[in-house]
Formats: structure tokens, sequence, C-alpha cells
């Protein structure tokens, strides 16, 4: 597996630092005694939200949804469907999305459209890394990690064709490996 690394961009170390500052920040951001649904967007977003739920110090709901989007290439479709819906009730809720990367956009924002139309609290969304570049719509992010050029990364919970997830850091691929 680390043979088809070409670099390290954040180090496990860098990376806990950053989800330590997000979840205090949110924790701020929040009114004592509010209950947030943090909403987990599987499966890259996995890794990151069980760090990040650590830090944040408030009541916490936790829930997944599953979308498609990459299937086994490295570009977005630009089609997203909803694979697996909500088991809570969010109605009237303070609903956090957590993504691992926002690339286009696209993704999210048919999430956050879909989520909007119901009847929630308040929406926001946390996303680990971002590539501002690359965006294809209009998305406003409330909290993000690192910006990141335009680079296909895996690790952390981040894979290409469903492997390296389990890599404890953040690294960008050799190009051999994904052409
Ligand atoms: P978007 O709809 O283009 O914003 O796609 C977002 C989703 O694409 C993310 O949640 C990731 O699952 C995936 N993605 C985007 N960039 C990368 C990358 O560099 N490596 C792995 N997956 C990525
Ligand atoms: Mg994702």
């Amino acid at each position: 597996m680390e043979n088809d690394i070409k670099e390290v961009m954040f180090t496990k170390e860098k990376i806990h630092g950053k989800v330590k500052q997000l979840g205090e920040a949110i924790t701020k951001d929040y009114n004592t005694g509010d209950e947030i649904v943090v909403i987990g967007v599987l499966k890259g977003a996995n890794v990151f939200l069980s760090d990040l739920i650590r830090e944040i110090a408030m009541p916490v709901y936790l829930d997944f949804m599953a979308v498609s989007s990459y299937g086994l290439s490295t570009e977005s479709s630009g089609t997203v469907r909803i694979l697996k819906d909500l088991d809570l009730e969010i109605e009237n809720k303070h609903v956090l999305i957590v993504e691992d990367i926002v690339d286009t956009g696209l993704t999210l924002k048919y999430l956050t459209d879909n989520l909007k139309s119901r009847n929630i609290a308040s929406l926001k969304i946390c996303t680990l890394l971002d590539k501002p570049f690359r965006r294809k719509c209009d998305l406003d992010i409330d909290y993000v990690g690192f910006e990141i050029p335009d680079e296909f990364i895996v690790g952390y919970g981040i894979d290409f064709a469903e492997k390296y997830r389990n890599l404890p850091y953040i690294a960008t691929l050799k190009k051999e490996v994904y052409n």
C-alpha cells in the first residue's frame, strides 16, 4: 500500500490538531443547550467524523447518509442518488453535515437542498478537505479543515477504488496507480 503513495500531504499529528480546532469551533458556535444531529456522508467521512465528534463538547446525535458518487473512477459524475437515508427524525433539529472532501460541490449541493426541505432548525457543513478551484456550484461551507490543490488524495477514510481508507495520513497517489 505504502508503495503507491507519492507524497504525504497531512500527517496523523497535523490532522489531529486540525480536528481538535474544528471541534472547538463547532462547540463554540452553537448555543448552550443546543443539541445537534451530526450526519456523516458514507463512507469517506467516517474516520474524520469518528474523531471529530469526540472533540465536540455538547450533545450529539449521530446518523449517516450514503450517496452515489464516483464509483471506481476519480471524477464526479454530477448525478447524485441517495443510497441510504437517515434513521433519525430531524425535524426542528440543528443539523451538521460532515464530509471528507468537497470537490465539485455537486454532492453536498444536492444533499443540503434535500435536507433543507425537511423543516430543520439549522444546517451547517463541516468538511476536512476542500478543493475550492474545482467547484461547479454555489455552496456555503461553514467549517473547512484544509484547502488543497486539485490533486487526487487518499487516506484517513478517503479511498481510491475502495482502497487506502485505513492509512492514518492523507497522501497523494502515484499517477500510475490510477491511470
Ligand atoms: P463532489 O460532488 O465533486 O464535491 O465530490 C465529493 C466526493 O468525491 C467526496 O465526498 C469524495 O468522496 C470524492 N472525492 C473528491 N475528491 C477526491 C479525492 O481527491 N480522493 C478521493 N475521493 C475524492
Ligand atoms: Mg464522500
